[in-house]
């Protein structure tokens, strides 16, 4: 029997394969940096998701295993395995959306800043790629630091000419996992029941929850906005703290990254209503980049929403938000434009 999954190069020529070419519903998905600690999982669940059809997974090292052990979960995407630069452009060929977890994560005592020197050259080389092999794939970005690497990206689509803001997407939905957990344990309510907005960018005091927006409508004490803001705004430290040197969030990652991804999907076939937060291009404020609810749709993020009222309190969080994310904004241009 063929195998349903082979490695690029390999002369095997599977059945599914045939399937997938033949017109299979679904979509192409690919994700740079698939055989590291979110990418794993997140080829996983992407694997299990029924709206792709075709699944390139790509990465420097250990991509073999990484597409052996997934293929055979029986589900009807088709893995097909990259390995090194030198097949990043038969990864990206043809793909819908591409989900780039590539990069170090952070270890104990560093920033998502610190991270900058080695990712900022990743995400540029990725995005080269991108604007060569697929160009009108929407791009959804986690590589840290986020703030810096999509003013990164968006520099890279420009000089090629290929940049379409409705289609580069920075990932932040683990800032609204994290809060709508923490917000559904204060509330003492079921998690999938809550919906919190965390707008601003992923960094620290830029992750500013909207907690006067929470769906279900409810109100908290002053200690509890507190305690809330400050776990939600260093979530992130608090896993890299408790793995003590070993990585950062890659299971709660891959999680977000998977409902961040199939969201993009649903918008992509054409869904009404798909609304996630995400660090796009936006006129919310006079920043260039800023997360807020966005509205997906076949094109990309075709709606862009207003912060919606705030309180004293969250006005302040975003004075203080907007101060670091212009920085990191400048950072991530300059780095490409120096
Ligand atoms: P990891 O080190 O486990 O995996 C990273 C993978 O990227 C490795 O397999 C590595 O070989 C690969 N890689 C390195 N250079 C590459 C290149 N040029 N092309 C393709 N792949 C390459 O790291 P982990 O924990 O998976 O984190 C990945 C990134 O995600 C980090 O930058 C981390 O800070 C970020 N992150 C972002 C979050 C967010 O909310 N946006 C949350 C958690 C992590």
């Amino acid at each position: 029997h063929p195998p349903t999954t082979q490695m690029e190069g390999s002369s095997v020529v599977s059945r599914a394969n045939c399937r997938a070419k033949g017109g299979a519903p679904g979509f192409k998905v690919a994700i740079l940096g698939a055989a590291g600690g979110i990418g794993q999982s997140l080829s996983m669940l992407m694997k299990m998701n029924p709206l792709v059809s075709v699944l390139h997974l790509y990465d420097v090292v250990n991509t073999p295993g990484v597409t052996a052990d997934v293929s055979h979960m029986d589900t009807v995407a088709v893995v097909r395995g990259f390995l090194g630069q030198q097949q990043l452009e038969s990864a990206l060929t043809g793909m819908d959306l591409v989900i780039i977890p590539a990069g170090v994560p952070r270890k104990p005592g560093m920033t998502r800043d610190d991270l900058f020197k080695i990712n900022a050259g990743i995400v540029k080389t990725l995005c080269e790629g991108v604007a060569k092999c697929c160009p009108h794939a929407i791009v959804g970005l986690i590589s840290n630091p986020v703030n810096s690497t999509v003013p990164i990206a968006a520099e890279v689509f420009k000089k090629a000419g290929t940049y379409d803001p409705k289609k580069l997407l920075g990932v932040t939905t683990l800032d609204v996992v994290r809060a709508n957990t923490f917000v559904a344990e204060v509330l003492g309510i079921d998690p999938r029941e809550v919906n919190v907005p965390v707008v601003g960018g992923h960094a620290g005091v830029t992750i500013l929850p909207l907690l006067s927006q929470v769906k279900p409508p409810c109100s908290f004490t002053p200690e509890e906005i507190n305690y809330l803001t400050d776990r939600i705004q260093n979530g992130g430290t608090e896993v890299v703290e408790a793995k003590a040197g070993t990585g950062s969030a890659t299971l709660s990652m891959a999680f977000a990254a998977a409902k961040f991804a199939d969201a993009c999907l649903r918008g992509l076939r054409g869904d009404a209503g798909v609304i996630e937060c995400s660090y796009v291009s936006s006129q919310v404020t006079e920043l260039p980049f800023f997360a807020t609810k966005v509205r997906l749709g076949r094109t990309g993020a075709e709606e862009i929403f207003p912060l919606g009222p705030l309180n004293e309190y969250e006005r302040a969080g975003l004075e203080k938000a907007k101060k670091e994310l212009a920085e990191s904004i400048q950072k991530g241009a300059s780095f490409i434009n120096k």
